[in-house]
């Protein structure tokens, strides 16, 4: 075994968005080989397929899950590109990283955007949505990121989603870092397409996302999308024909979910999750806080999924010192993504309890000692 194997041999405790630390039942769910046309295999498709409605507090006919293979952006895109028709423009509201990339999908298939940016930590302005709904009737959609990862920001997707949909046009929601630690429900939010992947609050491993969907909404992407293998519809289609996917699924990914799925159903559901990530979340806060350290976001705007510490001022601290040190110490955190602060972000979700927080909370101290950084 070289240096590099023992490195990944190593168990680390991800304290990042995901990838995320998961359990050992949902890894060796992993573990069976079974043919993507194995009617066990199907079954458990379907199943996943009506957990998800489930946990979105809806049912299909009136609305379906889609299971697209990739990661949470291969979701997001397979939405813009296959939901906006040919005449149809997005109104995209950003207020961080992954607002802009939606921005960015649209430029890419030439879709019409209107943008509607806000700082990093800063709501949308509900009066000036509602405005340029009003005055933009070619607006066919608006896309928005309920938990806008960059930051931790919660945006208020219930009172965006009564404007959008009194509007008449159809919402999209980026909810890939909250749907399964916050109770979206999608009926009562006028949310048309939501998205989000198997590695996130779910506590699954890396490898497809999944589109919640209005079924009239839907049906209107037939013969609409942009590219073959992101085709919403045909992809929904493939699945309702014969439960099969239309090209090579990520069947152990999908075994592992079905299995992280019912570990959310003995944790409590979303409620009792919600509660162990705002514990971490608290607990993260005011141990950082003890050791010195300022949180980018004021206490009404932050989630409970992820948040962003401002760097020490102190002429010794390096980020890639104290990131690498920590890596060391067995504790993976994760770098900024904005664009004007320098920050660092620590996530709570996964397979993250007290007792993992405070041994952070212990490696961050030492680390800070080993590196001469006082705050
Ligand atoms: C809000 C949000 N949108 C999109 C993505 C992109 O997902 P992925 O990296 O799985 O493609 C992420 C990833 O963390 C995210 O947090």
């Amino acid at each position: 075994m070289n240096n590099s194997d023992l490195q990944i041999k190593k168990v680390k405790l991800l304290f990042t968005p995901g990838p995320l630390t998961t359990s050992t039942s949902i890894k060796e769910a992993a573990l069976t080989d079974l043919g993507s046309r194995d009617s066990a295999f199907i079954s458990i498709v379907q199943q996943i397929r009506e957990r998800l409605l489930n946990l979105a507090h809806v049912k299909a006919p009136e609305y379906e899950a889609v299971i697209m293979q990739g990661s949470g952006t291969f979701g997001i895109e397979s939405v813009i590109s296959s939901a906006i028709p040919a005449n149809g423009m997005l109104l995209n509201i950003i207020n961080g990283a992954y607002g802009r990339r939606i921005s960015q999908m649209a430029r890419i298939h030439s879709i019409p955007c209107i943008e509607l940016e806000y700082e990093e930590n800063q709501l949308p302005d509900l009066l000036e949505i509602e405005l340029l709904l009003k005055n933009n009737s070619r607006i066919t959609h608006v896309a928005l990121v309920h938990c806008e990862t960059t930051t931790g920001i919660i945006n208020p997707v219930t009172q965006i989603g009564e404007i959008v949909s009194g509007h008449n046009k159809a919402f999209i929601v980026d909810a890939m870092s909250s749907f399964g630690a916050y109770e979206i429900d999608l009926k009562n939010s006028n949310i048309s397409f939501l998205i989000s992947s198997s590695n996130k609050c779910i506590e699954g491993i890396p490898g497809f996302s999944f589109v919640l969907a209005n079924r009239i909404e839907l049906e209107k992407c037939k013969n609409q999308a942009r590219t073959l293998s992101l085709d919403l519809f045909d992809q929904w289609a493939g699945l309702n024909v014969n439960g099969q996917f239309r090209f090579t699924p990520p069947v152990q990914v999908l075994l592992a979910f079905n299995a992280a799925l019912d570990e959310l159903v003995n944790e409590g559901g979303i409620k009792a999750r919600a509660k162990r990530y705002q514990e971490n979340n608290s607990l993260l806060i005011s141990g950082m806080r003890k050791l010195g350290f300022k949180i980018y976001l004021p206490n009404e705007l932050r989630g409970y999924i992820i948040s962003s510490f401002l760097y020490p001022t102190h002429p010794n601290f390096s980020f890639e010192s104290f990131y690498s040190i920590l890596n060391d110490k067995g504790f993976v955190i994760y770098p900024g993504k904005l664009s004007k602060v320098d920050c660092f972000r620590i996530g709570n979700i996964g397979q993250l309890f007290f007792i993992d927080i405070h041994m952070l909370i212990d490696a961050i101290e030492e680390t800070l000692i080993e590196m001469q950084v006082k705050i």
